[in-house]
């Protein structure tokens, strides 16, 4: 090993503020000389990313250990020393049992005290370490900024964690106990890390918060901002020509959230809004606090702001006490909507959760069941949805070469990856595209005959 360099391998399971935690994670040991790796087999420090949300993504880690465990005696025998962290929702949820399982563990870092990583990673050097704290202090004011060439590294779209950690208690949901009470990040902090992004040449941020459409953090002149009062200021950001944010609660969807969505070019016309189901009582017994009438009023009321929106969910089926009519209610309230994505999950018991001690929980086969018709009508609305687009003109911001020599890749307004004939000198700009065919899952297009490269684009000016 060459001194002072050392390789960093970071696998990242799970949400997508996961993957934001392992860019910062980078970012913190960066300073320390580490250099990240895509080659597991190289690395000097392994960090596992986990995410527990429901038993086979938290399954997932101790297999995943077992593997870098041989990893770690491989390069031991080669005379070369090898650190294991684990880190994220399973290592706050089962730090110490994770050291006594998977005795190649050097060290457990829940999602609260990544900063303190250059710290552990010394003592780790004389025996196991464990920090599962919620510190008093806040982790983004100790943590190390992206250079400038990392964040053109990493793409012309990055998240931004704006507010973590959630206070409503859904009752299958480990997020209240992983990732704690709610906190907003302070306004002017978000505006810095996003101007900061912006000058390295990103063009587009999605927002993230386990609620972050309950966020309220401290804004201008001590007062507090919402969301609405956040994206209206990062909508002035020079640059920043798309924004996003998710994941959000039906009971948080502001009067001016809605209203920004009418106001702000910027803001993509595709949200994300967990319904989870359909049936008053099983909502209910999710603590949910809303019934589906509910929803589809305020599905109307989005839809009346910005007609074009496209809405996406995620459902749960199976969860305890769900019976056959219930379940069917959820296949209406999916039909009567009508999303433009959809993520639909099993039921999974979690411990310490309030669904966990429930009786009357589901059969494995009539989840397996139900998830099959939920998914025939979501699947169908996707298709549609994507198929209507065909023939139309959108707006691509394109991201990174395609997958042939010629193409370039990038995204829809609502998030659909499409894939173009064109110059790689058109990456991180956005381009009228016309859409001539779909597949389940991409877009394909032509540039609109109506742009120059020249001329400045619609959503960016
Ligand atoms: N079982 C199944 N799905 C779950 N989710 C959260 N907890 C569970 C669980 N215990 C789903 C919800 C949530 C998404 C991120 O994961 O639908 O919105
Ligand atoms: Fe979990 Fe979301 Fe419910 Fe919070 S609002 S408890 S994160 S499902």
């Amino acid at each position: 090993m060459q001194a002072g360099v050392k390789k960093l391998f970071v696998k990242s399971y799970g949400c997508q503020m996961n993957a934001y935690d392992a860019a910062r994670m980078a970012d913190v040991l960066a300073p320390e000389g580490y250099a990240e790796t895509g080659v597991i087999e190289d690395a000097d420090l392994i960090v596992l990313n986990t995410c527990h949300i429901r038993e086979k993504a938290a399954d997932k880690v101790f297999s995943e250990l077992g593997k870098v465990r041989m990893l770690k005696e491989a390069r031991e025998a080669a005379g070369l020393t090898t650190t294991i962290a684990v880190a994220g929702c399973v290592a706050q949820a089962e730090g110490a049992e994770i050291l006594r399982k998977q005795r190649a563990v050097d060290l457990v870092v829940g999602p609260q005290s990544y900063h303190r990583l250059p710290e552990m990673l010394r003592q780790a050097a004389l025996g196991p370490v464990i920090d599962t704290d919620f510190p008093v202090e806040d982790k983004f004011d100790h943590l190390a900024q992206p250079s400038e060439e990392k964040i053109r590294q990493r793409g012309v779209t990055a998240f931004l964690t704006v507010q973590e950690g959630c206070d409503k208690f859904c009752a299958f949901c480990v997020v209240p106990y992983t990732r704690g009470a709610e906190t907003s990040r302070p306004a002017g902090k978000i505006l810095a890390e996003a101007e900061r992004l912006a000058r390295a040449g990103v063009r587009e941020i999605t927002l993230l918060g386990q609620n972050v459409n309950g966020y309220h953090g401290e804004g201008e002149g001590g007062k507090d901002w919402s969301l609405a009062d956040l994206l209206t200021r990062l909508s002035k950001v020079e640059g920043l020509a798309r924004q996003r944010y998710m994941t959000s609660h039906p009971n948080d969807m502001s009067e001016d959230l809605i209203r920004a969505h009418a106001e702000l070019p910027s803001l993509m016309p595709f949200l994300h809004l967990p319904v989870q189901s359909g049936s008053d009582r099983i909502l209910d017994a999710m603590n949910r606090r809303h019934t589906a009438a509910d929803y589809v009023r305020l599905v109307e009321r989005i839809r009346r702001a910005r007609p074009d929106i496209a809405l996406s969910s995620d459902f749960i089926v199976g969860f305890p006490g769900e019976t056959e009519a219930d379940f069917v209610a959820t296949l209406e309230l999916a039909r009567e909507i009508t999303f433009g994505s959809t993520f639909f999950f099993k039921y999974s018991s979690r411990p310490g959760t309030p669904g966990a001690d429930l009786e009357d929980q589901v059969a494995e086969e009539i989840k397996s069941e139900r998830l099959g018709r939920l998914q025939e009508v979501v699947e169908t609305q996707r298709r549609s949805f994507n198929s209507a687009l065909v023939g139309r003109t959108i707006d691509v911001l394109f991201e990174k070469k395609g997958r042939y020599p010629g193409q370039i890749a990038g995204k829809s307004p609502y998030l659909q990856p499409v894939q173009v004939d064109g110059p790689e000198t058109l990456i991180g700009q956005i381009a009228p595209v016309e859409i001539v065919e779909c597949s389940s899952n991409s877009l394909f297009g032509r540039l609109a005959e109506s742009f120059s490269q020249a001329q400045p684009t619609r959503e960016a000016n």
